[in-house]
This record gives structure tokens, sequence and C-alpha cells, in this order.
């Protein structure tokens, strides 16, 4: 049935808006009914005719009739959909054109709608501004470079991983107590799967360890940066998704000692040689002995305080703490003996650090949750 402009009974924004879309969606097939000059002849006057037009139809049973408060609603539809009527019959007018021209005047390749909606090339082009890197992975970048300076290379792993590599294979026995410190968002519905098999959200980087041991022989020089998960609500200093930077080096040889030389030079290189370290005895499954390795604190220079102020990034104790670490545990060099690691032989370390905590603190942020609300206010800083 061909569409025909009907008085309006009602003037809200709702009413007008269908009475808008009825009317556009008829003009849309009208304008594609278009095929000869004849019929471009008719569309264009029972479109714009003067005399009885469509559009003339509406000035007068839409706007003329519209109560006084609805005028403005009604006026500014109306001239929208002049200018919209008057558009449509230009395209249909443009699409006879194109039929009658040989198709080599346009290359002879260009789509035939994009003939019609021809670009004006001197508009001036859009202004795309430039992304930045987003602060927690550029500290990420920061401190692989590091790692790469001193000839260690990049690995990584499934963040959706299985029990035996996120815990088993660490030296977290099955109902082990310590799998209670990191709080494990499992999958759903793994229940005929036996325990190894059972897919979680890795609670941190240290599985790649065993992936990459898997994978290739000692020596060994790595790090793994990537995100992980835990059930923790999220607050000013935890969000469940967050990033880790995990390292691992295994040689014939390898100490303590070399441990401490090793990231101590690295927190030098990354905060700054005035910085020192310092090791407290902790514990880890996967390594003993284990430390966690605190540097002094970069902001107050580790005296605690910040003029008259307390500093407190270090609550004072001019120490803040960076990481967890220590010498891998011989028993998790059985999980992977048969690929050359003989606990033996062999010997290394490894350690694992927070990249958000570390970039919080660099940056002087005080909401964890500020980097990853997508908010490119707060992102744009960094650009
Ligand atoms: N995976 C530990 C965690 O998430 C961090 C860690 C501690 C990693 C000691 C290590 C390590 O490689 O040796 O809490």
């Amino acid at each position: 049935m061909a569409y025909t402009v009907h008085k309006l009974t009602d003037y809200s924004a709702a009413a007008l808006e269908r009475a808008s879309d009825e009317l556009t969606s008829a003009l849309e097939r009208e304008t594609n009914a278009v095929t000869d000059e004849s019929g471009l002849k008719q569309f264009r006057d029972r479109w714009m005719a003067r005399k009885n037009g469509v559009l003339t139809q509406i000035n007068d049973l839409w706007l003329k009739a519209a109560p006084k408060d609805a005028r403005p609603a009604v006026g500014q539809k109306a001239n929208w959909l002049k200018k919209h009527v008057e558009g449509m019959v230009e395209v249909a007018k443009n699409r006879l054109a194109l039929q009658r021209a040989p198709l080599h005047e346009y290359g002879g390749f260009i789509d035939l709608d994009l003939r019609v909606d021809r670009v004006d090339i001197s508009l001036p082009g859009m202004h795309r501004p430039i992304g930045a890197e987003h602060p927690v992975i550029k500290t990420t970048n920061e401190m692989v470079r590091v790692f790469q300076k001193l000839g260690y290379s990049v690995a990584d792993g499934p963040v959706v991983e299985t029990d035996y590599y996120n815990f088993e294979a660490l030296n977290f026995p099955p109902n082990h107590p310590a799998r209670d410190t990191q709080d494990t968002l499992f999958i759903a519905g793994q229940q005929s799967k036996t325990q190894r098999e059972r897919l979680l959200l890795r609670t941190h980087t240290s599985p790649v360890q065993i992936r990459t041991m898997e994978k290739m022989r000692p020596p060994i020089r790595i790090v793994i940066p990537g995100t992980v998960h835990r059930n923790d609500p999220p607050d000013a200093s935890h969000t469940p998704m967050f990033h880790q930077i995990e390292g691992l080096a295994v040689d014939t040889n390898i100490t303590f000692g070399d441990l401490k030389g090793t990231l101590d030079h690295a927190m030098k290189e990354f905060f700054g040689s005035s910085v020192k370290t310092s090791f407290r005895p902790s514990f880890f499954p996967f390594t003993e002995p284990s430390a966690e390795m605190y540097v002094s604190c970069f902001i107050c220079g580790g005296s605690g305080r910040r003029g008259a102020d307390p500093c407190r990034p270090c609550k004072q104790t001019g120490w803040i703490e960076i990481l967890g670490c220590g010498m891998v545990d011989p028993n998790v060099f059985e999980f992977v003996k048969d690929n050359g690691y003989d606990p033996k032989k062999v010997s290394g370390f490894a350690f694992g650090m927070g990249a958000d905590r570390i970039a919080l603190l660099k940056y002087g942020v005080d909401d964890i949750q500020l980097f990853f609300q997508g908010d490119v206010r707060f992102l744009e800083q960094w650009a």
C-alpha cells in the first residue's frame, strides 16, 4: 500500500518518531523503485510538489495542526524530513545518471553505491588521537627490557590453566594448605575430570616455569609477563585480574648469590642506581629457601619521611616490598627431570612480582581500579 500522510493525534516525542520512521521507510522503498526518467519525475512530484506533495502535507497536517507547545519539536522534525526527502531525490537522480554513464568513466571497479555517495575530498580529515601505552604495560615492558639486556628471553603461557601446572607441579600437593594463599577462580563443570586436569584461571605466572622447562632444556633464562586472576574483591589495591612478571634462571651451579646479584642489578637499572635491596626470609612451595625482596623507598630515599610528613608508600619504613623469590625447589625439578633438569645436576632461582603494584608506586597512583576503568582522561596522562 502506498504511503499517505496521516494526521497526528498524539504529539508525544515517541509518536512523532514513529510517524517519521514510517515516512522514511516509505521514502527509501520508493527511492529504490525509481528506474527511469518518468519514474523520477513522478517520485519527485509525489514527495516535493508544492501542491499536495508529501512535504506540503506534512506542513499542513502535522505542523499547522500541532498544538502550540508541540510546534518546535514538530517543526524540527519537518525540517529534517525535508532535507532527507531532498537528499533521497538526489540519490535517485544520481543513480539514473550512473546507469546511463559508461562504467569506465568511474574506473569500472567501484561499487555502485560508492559512486552514488560521492566523497568531498576537500573536507578536513577526521582527527584521530594517537594512543598511548597503558601504564601497566609500559611498566611491564620496561622491567622485561631490563632482563632482556641480561640475556633473558620472554616466554608466555595460557591464562586458563590446569590445576597441574598452576599448583601440583609447583609443589602445591592436592589439598595442601598453601593453595589457600591464592584465592582461585575455578572453571565450573569440571567434576568428571581428574583433579590435575581441571581448569582454572592461573593465579600466578609461575606455571609458565614448568611449561617452559618441559619445552626447553637447561640452561634457561626467561621472563614471563602476563595476566593472572584471583578471587579478590576489588578495592584500592586489589583487582580480580592483575599482572605479574616472573623470572627463572636454571643452569649448573646457580646460587643464591646469583639471585641476589641479578635482582639487585635489575632494581638499580629499573628504579635508579641509588636504590638498595634487602632480602627477608619467606615461604613459597616452589622455592627453597624463599625470600621477599624489598627495595629502599625510591620515593623518600629510604628515610621514611617526606619533609615534615610521613612517607605513605613505604609506611615510614623506608622499604617497599617488590617481589617474591627463591631457589627452585628440587621437588619442582622432579616434574621436568626427564628434560635435563636432574636436581642433582642443575640449580636455579625464580622470582615473581606484581606489575600493577610497581606501576602504582612508580607513578604515584593511589587506586588500582583507575588502571582498568578505561577512562581516557586518566590514561592519556601517559600519552
Ligand atoms: N607466584 C608467586 C605469587 O604469585 C610469586 C613468586 C614468588 C614467584 C617466588 C616466584 C618465586 O617465581 O620464586 O605470589
